[in-house]
């Protein structure tokens, strides 16, 4: 594991990755567009589960977002001017369909055609999330992940977004973060639909993991030439002690936080080996779905915030195992309470590398909340900026050191809603000042904006 870089040293440009690395930003359609009813759209389970008291900051909701739906052009025409040349942005499921199937909004297929064309006509190349956590709720009232019908509705609703969107769009992405929707949302009940038990997310994963593979042979078979990936959350996992109650602790979170959603799509199986919970879900196999659970994507998606450090705990069912808060430990944290941990991000592209069969990584995601220090119209985040430099340093030197890693997108480009802590932490490289919807680049987006500068 190599030292942390203090960014006072940072003196790498975006070239000293190499021509052919891809460099963007990303967001997600819940977080940014608004427009929650507009245009014939149906309502997803974020939008019903913001509705239910207690599960949201003071709160909040997505209904207005940062209005990318009616303020898209103005910021594609900013992420221009920031340099941005890929731009990863998710489709609103119930923008198109709805009711999740049957019916296709026009308007829906049309606010989408604008977007694509309108990045195209900038410059940039637009990079489509299929899936980033907003089923339509009318899916969701029929067991939503939890019933198999799933497998023939993502297969239709890709299907649809291929043909519409193919001749333009080349770089996919089927889901993003399945262990975050299936665990907050299914296990835990923290994030929407709000479920809880291992009887609701076992189900969740083995239907998520099979529209993984189902949604990337989607893609390829009517997309010429595409780029298809997938993206997962992943965490370096530390053992809190030597002792040997505390390593397997952590082996079991690392089954969970990192390999549970890969592995099956490379042929290894669920991991259950080293997870025994995980048996269960072949109460929920038939027959030829080992088959099915395979696809050879073209690139895998990294999302790296931190790192956690795991105990043994008899409390918690299932796992023994518990995650010790960064805020119990002497170590510099985000608002969102995880560890600044740099050699983080290299280690979870050095884990991803050792899997046989994967040609290439690409950094879908990585950034950090901290609190903006607003003066005269202008908005400093030093802290953001270290981050970022930080952790870029990390990729570089994982690359230098021979890893597969093609590509870094920073999350995110305009503050914005962020699922259950609302609008309070503040990820943006460009600020959002809601009430007026007024964008301010934040000194760390100034400094990206020079870094990339020189992108060919
Ligand atoms: C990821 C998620 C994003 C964003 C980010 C920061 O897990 O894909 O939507 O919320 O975390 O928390």
């Amino acid at each position: 594991m190599s030292a942390r870089a203090p960014s006072k040293q940072f003196n790498l440009t975006s070239t000293d990755f190499g021509t052919g690395f891809s460099w963007g930003i990303s967001t997600a359609a819940y977080q940014n567009e608004g427009a929650h009813n507009i245009d014939g759209k149906g309502p997803s389970i974020w939008d019903t589960f913001t509705q239910k008291k207690g599960t949201i900051y003071k709160a909040q909701n997505g209904q207005t977002a940062c209005d990318f739906f009616h303020r898209y052009k103005a910021d594609i025409l900013l992420l221009k001017e920031m340099n941005i040349p890929n731009f990863r942005f998710s489709l609103a499921w119930s923008r198109l369909l709805p009711k999740g199937y049957g019916h296709i909004s026009p308007q829906g297929v049309d606010f989408y055609n604008r977007v694509i064309d309108f990045c195209l006509e900038c410059g940039i190349r637009p990079w489509i999330t299929l899936y980033h956590w907003d089923l339509p709720q009318a899916l969701e009232d029929h067991g939503g992940w939890m019933n198999r019908d799933i497998l023939g509705w993502f297969e239709d609703y890709v299907k649809l977004c291929a043909s519409l969107f193919g001749d333009r769009v080349t770089h996919w992405m089927v889901l993003n973060e399945p262990m975050v929707f299936t665990g907050a949302g299914y296990f835990l009940g923290v994030h929407a639909p709000g479920k809880k038990g291992l009887k609701s997310f076992l189900p969740a994963v083995h239907h998520a993991t099979l529209c993984q593979a189902i949604g990337g042979k989607v893609v390829r078979g009517l997309v010429p030439n595409a780029e298809v990936g997938t993206t997962f959350s992943c965490s370096q996992i530390n053992a809190f002690s030597e002792k040997s109650k505390d390593i397997r602790a952590a082996q079991k979170a690392d089954v969970l936080l990192n390999r549970l959603f890969i592995e099956p799509a490379l042929g290894l199986g669920y991991p259950s080996e080293d997870l025994p919970i995980l048996k269960r879900l072949d109460s929920f196999k038939k027959e030829g779905d080992d088959q099915k659970l395979l696809f050879d994507f073209d690139f895998i998606g990294i999302q790296n915030y931190t790192r956690e450090v795991v105990k043994h705990s008899y409390t918690v069912p299932y796992l023994h195992a518990k995650i010790v808060p960064a805020t119990d430990r002497p170590v510099k944290t985000t608002l969102m309470d995880w560890e600044v941990h740099p050699p983080s991000i290299y280690n979870m592209i050095a884990k991803f590398n050792a899997y046989s069969n994967i040609p290439k990584i690409i950094v879908t995601e990585n950034g950090a909340a901290f609190s903006d220090n607003i003066r005269n119209g202008a908005v400093h985040d030093p802290e953001r900026l270290g981050y970022l430099q930080q952790y870029l340093y990390q990729v570089h030197k994982a690359q230098q050191d021979g890893y597969k890693v093609s590509g870094y997108f920073a999350w995110t480009f305009t503050d914005n809603f962020e699922w259950a802590e609302g609008y309070f932490p503040r990820f943006g490289l460009v600020y959002t000042d809601f009430p007026s919807q007024r964008r301010i680049i934040k000194s760390s987006g100034k400094w990206y904006r020079d870094f990339l500068g020189n992108v060919p």
